[in-house]
């Protein structure tokens, strides 16, 4: 969507995979300092984002959204300046239907009203949703609330859940900053590689304005190894995804932390060329050893190496599956060890990765005969 906005994929935080329907102001003011506190804002997490269950169960006898009394006593807008005052964005949720999906009125039909009292209180995202739709297509229903935050003159980022339905990479990049492209995350390694699979389907349609959304981090939260969640960190930032933490971050491991405050990693994910990286090859039994690349700024490549197998294993990048001529001279840096790897490599790479683990390299190439992944 060009409302000047998503540039690069947006960073941030959502209440959603930790939180659920467990959230109040005093969370929200909570998280808003700890973001500032750990240096996370610093490094790009700039949207605060709330998911469903802010609001009450009913519009109020004007017709508009109100908060819920007991989680928000003190209302969205209080809240938007808090945060502002932090140097942070403010998001809220709606949905594209009559409900949310935790029952809470949704937005279908109601479209110019409550974007004009999202944008009354200093809101900057919207994630909408797509609970209780009344079998109406997504490419019907979100178009409106796109015009609708467009008229109230506020700049307002516009993130589509509509889970994946009807494909939305092939028409949302006119609707929409983001799209989801599948059903929800959840905090296990089955459900991470079946959406990492899933998203880099659609690599093509992903660029600046409009990036295809697998679901937001579940890094902290539990359910996976540290290896595991250096994966999940590692390919969301190859794919371009939006990295929304999804944790508490007033309560945050140093794994955690280091997994989502690495600046190298992060910058992969910035990196102004806004190219989707993309599984590029695949070997071993179910095809387990993978790796993952695309091209950046500056005529460089990222490179992971994604071992899915359960040992570890060693991991070959050949040039030929990455668009490079096989006697170019490649200098190479870990993104994880934070090195640059000794002596330039001609014509493949291979690392050692543990079990479920993903290196990341920045690849150099030292002559300019390559082609685009
Ligand atoms: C849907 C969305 C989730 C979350 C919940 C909230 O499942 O896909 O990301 O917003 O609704 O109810």
């Amino acid at each position: 969507l060009s409302n000047g906005l998503a540039e690069t994929p947006q960073m941030g935080w959502n209440s959603w995979n930790f939180f659920a329907c467990n959230i109040n102001e005093t969370v929200i003011k909570e998280t808003a300092d700890a973001l500032v506190s750990t240096g996370l804002a610093e490094l790009g997490y700039v949207y605060l984002n709330i998911d469903d269950c802010w609001s009450s169960k009913k519009r109020n006898s004007e017709g508009q959204l109100v908060p819920d009394p007991k989680a928000f006593p003190s209302g969205i807008k209080a809240l938007a300046d808090y945060v502002h005052t932090k140097g942070l964005k403010l998001g809220i949720y709606s949905d594209a239907g009559v409900f949310t999906c935790e029952v809470r009125p949704g937005s279908l039909y109601h479209e110019n009203d409550d974007a004009e009292l999202f944008a009354s209180w200093g809101v900057d995202y919207l994630k909408y949703d797509n609970c209780f739709n009344l079998g109406i297509e997504p490419k019907e229903r979100y178009p409106p609330m796109r015009n609708a935050l467009n008229a109230t003159g506020r700049t307002i980022f516009y993130s589509l859940c509509e889970w994946g339905v009807d494909n939305p990479a092939l028409w949302a990049d006119k609707v929409g900053n983001s799209w989801r492209t599948t059903d929800d995350i959840n905090d296990s390694w089955a459900s991470m590689t079946t959406i990492a699979d899933l998203n880099d389907k659609w690599a093509a349609y992903a660029g600046p304005g409009g990036w295809n959304d697998p679901d937001m981090l579940e890094v902290g939260n539990g359910g996976m190894t540290f290896q595991e969640y250096r994966a999940h960190f590692s390919i969301w930032a190859l794919m371009k995804a939006p990295l929304l933490v999804g944790c508490d971050v007033r309560n945050m491991t140093t794994e955690t932390f280091e997994l989502l405050t690495n600046k190298e990693v992060i910058a992969i994910n910035q990196d102004p060329l806004g190219v989707q990286g993309r599984k590029v090859y695949v070997s071993g039994t179910d095809d387990c050893l993978q790796v993952w690349a695309g091209p950046l700024s500056e005529h460089r490549l990222v490179v992971a190496l994604w071992n899915r197998c359960s040992k570890a294993a060693t991991v070959t990048a050949a040039w030929e599956k990455l668009g490079l001529e096989s006697s170019t001279s490649v200098s190479i840096r870990d993104l994880w060890q934070h090195k640059d790897v000794s002596g330039d490599a001609v014509s493949s790479f291979s690392a050692r990765v543990d079990a479920h683990d993903c290196k990341m390299y920045t690849f150099t190439p030292q002559t300019v005969s390559r082609t685009v992944v």
